[in-house]
């Protein structure tokens, strides 16, 4: 569409050409365009979103706008976009794309709110999230506007030190200047919001807890089809990509930490053990602790084995998990890197301020950070999620679970929220059923034969024998 922002038109091609071959790995959101196109249930929306911006996003983009909608999207990550991907999207006319690999903060920033900007109207009617910053934005912005109308004043951009919420900030400021109702009618237009990630299901339960969640959230992170396949699966695929990409170490033989065992740090620690490192992992929860015991991995602090360690890698969801402290005691070229969603699992500001800090970039998205006594730590990505930053993310094939996920989840806000109003300002699940759909049309492109259950059986456990298998509480 006309007013798309991406790096290179050129690439639009190259982009096409990906976009189809990806199609063919799709197949959950492939299913999902002859299923439900025909009847066009987003006819006449506008779906935003803000998710990385790569050739799989691309294929759930171009589904949404199979099933009738008007789309926008920018990523959920400065480094994360693919632009062929960006290029395809925005050339193929139908949806609206701002975003670039390797935006600076302030572009960041300025994407997320054209993406939110719709020409003609108040806002989208439902909103796609990965991270929350969407979601933050449009909260932000309403709460800064709500002051305003009060006493006149909106908080100076420079009163924080942190870069990003100074971003958030001015972008806020400029746009408040300009209209001071623009946020407020934006948060009554959209009716909610799909939630991809574990980091933005938590800002969201926040919210819902204190009562400040200004439309119905699904969590889409949850579906069992997405956190115990993308989250570990994907992440055991594309962390040892994204570090081979980068460095070309040698992974076989090394120590490798995995801070946090939750399902993002399994994938990652069974990636480094299938490619021959010696893994070590530190938790936090005794129950995952003792999970990595179980499976031969040495649960350790950082402290014990910092000096020893040859590749690190958090994966928490938490913040200053690798210290400054950590990487003065770190050993020559010891490569740091970070999968979880924020990119304050590192504490990167600590390190680059730090006194007589020496950066030398090796190539885009790989820096070696040299300390006065001559000791370098290689940090990936700038510290911001690994996998995305120096490779291409997930692969098709997994992100396809995921993104039939938010797919149903975008045609349950249409229907309980949209439509109806069933859902409160909370955060909800996607029934049993649609996860357990998602896993059929996944299954018979690897081959599998499910094994059919008789109703005499299906009594015997206490099922139907059309599902849902399991009950809500089992932990698969
Ligand atoms: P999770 O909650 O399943 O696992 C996180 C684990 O970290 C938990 O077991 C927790 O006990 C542990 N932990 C927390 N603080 C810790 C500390 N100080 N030291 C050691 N361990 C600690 O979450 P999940 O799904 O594994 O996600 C982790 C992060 O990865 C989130 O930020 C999520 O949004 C992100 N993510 C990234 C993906 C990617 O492609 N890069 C894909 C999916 C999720």
């Amino acid at each position: 569409m006309a007013d798309s922002k991406v790096k290179d038109m050129g690439l639009a091609e190259f982009g096409r050409k990906e976009l189809t071959l990806a199609e063919h790995e799709m197949p959950g959101l492939m299913a999902a365009r002859k299923e439900f196109g025909p009847s066009q249930p987003f006819k006449g929306l506008n779906i935003n979103g803000s998710l990385h911006m790569t050739i799989q996003t691309g294929v759930l983009i171009e589904t949404l706008a199979a099933l009738g909608a008007k789309v926008r999207w920018c990523s959920c990550n400065i480094f994360s976009t693919q632009d062929h991907a960006a290029a395809a999207i925005a050339k193929a006319g139908t949806s609206t794309v701002f975003a670039w690999k390797g935006e600076t903060l302030p572009e960041y920033w300025w994407c997320t709110e054209q993406m939110m900007t719709v020409p003609g109207a108040d806002g989208c009617d439902q909103l796609v999230d990965d991270g929350g910053d969407a979601t933050l934005l449009v909260h932000k912005g309403k709460e800064l506007e709500e002051k305003f109308a009060k006493d006149g004043s909106l908080p100076d951009p420079a009163s924080t030190t942190n870069a990003e919420f100074k971003c958030v900030l001015q972008v806020l400021r400029d746009s408040i200047q300009a209209d001071k109702t623009k946020y407020t009618r934006m948060a009554a237009k959209c009716k909610g919001v799909s939630e991809e990630t574990t980091t933005g299901v938590h800002r969201l339960r926040e919210m819902a807890a204190k009562g400040e969640l200004l439309f119905p959230a699904i969590n889409v992170n949850d579906c069992v089809t997405k956190s115990k396949f993308d989250n570990v699966y994907g992440c055991r695929h594309s962390l040892p990509d994204s570090i081979m990409r980068a460095t070309d170490v040698m992974i076989g033989g090394k120590r490798a930490l995995v801070a946090g065992y939750g399902d993002v740090g399994k994938g990652c620690a069974f990636a480094m053990r299938g490619a021959g490192a010696r893994v070590l992992i530190t938790e936090i929860d005794p129950i995952c602790a003792l999970q990595a015991c179980m499976e031969g991995f040495q649960v350790v602090t950082i402290e014990e084995v910092v000096g020893e360690v040859d590749i690190f890698t958090s994966a928490t969801g938490n913040f200053k998990i690798i210290t400054l402290e950590h990487m003065k005691k770190m050993k020559n070229n010891a490569i740091v890197c970070n999968i979880g969603h924020f990119d304050n699992e590192i504490a990167m500001e600590d390190l680059e301020n730090f006194p007589g800090i020496k950066v030398e970039n090796i190539k885009p998205q790989v820096d070696r950070f040299v300390f006065p006594d001559g000791h370098g730590v290689i940090v990936l990505a700038s510290g911001r999620l690994v996998n995305l930053g120096c490779a291409t993310g997930h692969p098709s094939f997994v992100m396809s679970c995921s993104f039939t996920n938010q797919v149903l989840a975008q045609l349950d806000i249409l229907e309980n929220c949209t439509k109806a109003k069933k859902y409160k300002n909370d955060v909800y699940l996607l029934p049993k059923k649609l996860d357990e759909k998602v896993a059929s049309l996944h299954l018979p492109s690897l081959g599998a034969s499910l094994t059919k259950l008789s109703k005499e059986q299906a009594e015997y456990i206490g099922v139907k024998v059309e599902g849902p298998f399991k009950m809500d509480h089992y932990r698969y």
